[in-house]
C-alpha cells in the first residue's frame, strides 16, 4: 500500500490566506500586526528559517522588523533588546530564534518575553496555561501538527499518538495539546526518547507517529506499524552535490521504506514545517486582535 502524502505546503496556504484576511480586517481598524524576529549570530539554518517567516508576514500583511544581533554581543544586550520590543506598541509578536550561541541561557531570555507578545509559545505562563487547559499561544510546530492532521482528515480523538522525541518545542507540548479533555484532542499519548527500552516496540503501536528525534532515519521501517499515519517533524540537511544549494532536507523518517508502510505520511519538505510559519503568522495576528480589542 502507497502511503497517502498529505500536503502540509497547501494546507498551511490556505491558512495563510485565512490569516492575511484578518489582518485586512485589523489594518482597517488602523493595527497593522507587527512581529519582530530576532536572529544572534550568523547560524545559515537559523537565518533561513527567520527569511521565511518574513516573507511569509510580508505576503499577509503583518509588519515584520528584522533585528540581528553579534553572536558576540553580552546575553544583558539581547534581554535589553527583548525588553524594548516588549514596551513597543507596533509589535505584536516577538520571535527569538533558537538555539543562541551558548553563552546565552534561552530560558532568561524567553522569561523576559512578554507572555501577551510571546506569539512562539515557549514562556512558561504560556506552557503553564496550555497544560491546564486554557487558551493561549501555543507552540507552532505542536499546534501545526494537530491542525494539519484535522485538516487532513485525521481524527485523534480516542487513538493512539506515539511521539519520539521529548523537547520543550515539540514533543513535551504536543504530548499536553493531544492529551487535553477537548474536541480535536482527547488522545492518548505515548512519550519515546533516547532512553526508552524496546523503542520499536512502542513506536509499532502507533495509531499516529510523530517522529521529532532530531536525527536523520532515526524512524526506521521497522518502527512503523501497517497502516499507521506518520507525522515526520525533522528537518535535516544532506549533503548533495547535485542540489542546487549543495544540500537537501531530510526528515526524521527513512522515507521510502515507512511510507510503504504508512496510510498517510507527511513530506519534508512541504509537511510539518510550513504549518510551523502558518501558526506563528496565526498567533501574531491574534496578538493583535488582542491590541485592537484593548
Ligand atoms: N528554532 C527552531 N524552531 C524554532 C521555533 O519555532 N521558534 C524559535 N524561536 N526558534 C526555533
Amino acid at each position: 500500500m502507497a502511503a497517502k502524502i498529505i500536503d502540509g505546503k497547501g494546507i498551511a496556504g490556505d491558512i495563510r490566506e485565512e490569516v492575511r484576511v484578518a489582518a485586512q480586517e485589523l489594518a482597517e481598524r488602523h493595527v497593522v500586526p507587527g512581529l519582530a524576529t530576532v536572529l544572534v549570530g550568523d547560524d545559515p539554518a537559523s537565518a533561513t528559517y527567520v527569511r521565511s517567516k518574513q516573507r511569509a508576514c510580508e505576503k499577509a500583511g503583518i509588519q515584520s522588523r528584522d533585528i540581528r544581533l553579534e553572536a558576540s554581543i553580552e546575553e544583558s544586550e539581547l534581554l535589553s533588546t527583548v525588553s524594548e520590543l516588549n514596551a513597543d506598541p507596533e509589535i505584536d509578536g516577538i520571535l527569538v530564534q533558537l538555539p543562541l550561541p551558548s553563552h546565552m541561557d534561552p530560558q532568561r531570555v524567553i522569561l523576559t518575553i512578554d507572555p501577551a507578545k510571546d506569539v512562539d509559545g515557549f514562556h512558561p505562563v504560556n506552557l503553564g496555561k496550555l497544560l491546564s487547559g486554557e487558551e493561549t499561544f501555543y507552540p507552532c510546530t505542536p499546534h501545526g501538527i494537530i491542525v494539519l492532521l484535522e485538516r487532513a482528515g485525521v481524527t485523534v480523538e480516542g487513538r493512539h499518538v506515539v511521539i519520539v522525541g521529548r523537547s520543550n518545542i515539540v514533543g513535551k507540548p504536543l504530548a499536553a495539546l493531544l492529551m487535553q479533555k477537548r474536541a480535536g484532542a482527547n488522545a492518548t499519548v505515548t512519550v519515546c526518547h533516547s532512553r526508552t527500552a524496546n523503542l520499536a516496540e512502542h513506536t509499532r503501536r502507533a495509531d499516529i507517529l510523530v517522529a521529532a528525534a532530531g536525527q536523520r532515519a532515526f524512524v526506521t521501517e521497522d518502527m512503523v506499524g501497517e497502516g499507521a499515519v506518520v507525522v515526520d517533524v525533522g528537518i535535516n540537511r544532506v549533503e548533495d552535490p547535485e542540489a542546487k544549494k549543495g544540500y537537501r532536507l531530510v526528515g526524521d523518517v527513512d522515507y521510502e521504506p515507512a511510507a510503504a508502510k504508512a496510510s498517510m505520511i507527511t513530506p519534508v519538505p512541504g509537511g510539518v514545517g510550513p504549518m510551523t510559519i502558518a501558526m506563528l503568522l496565526q498567533n501574531t495576528v491574534h496578538s493583535a486582535r488582542n491590541r485592537a480589542n484593548g
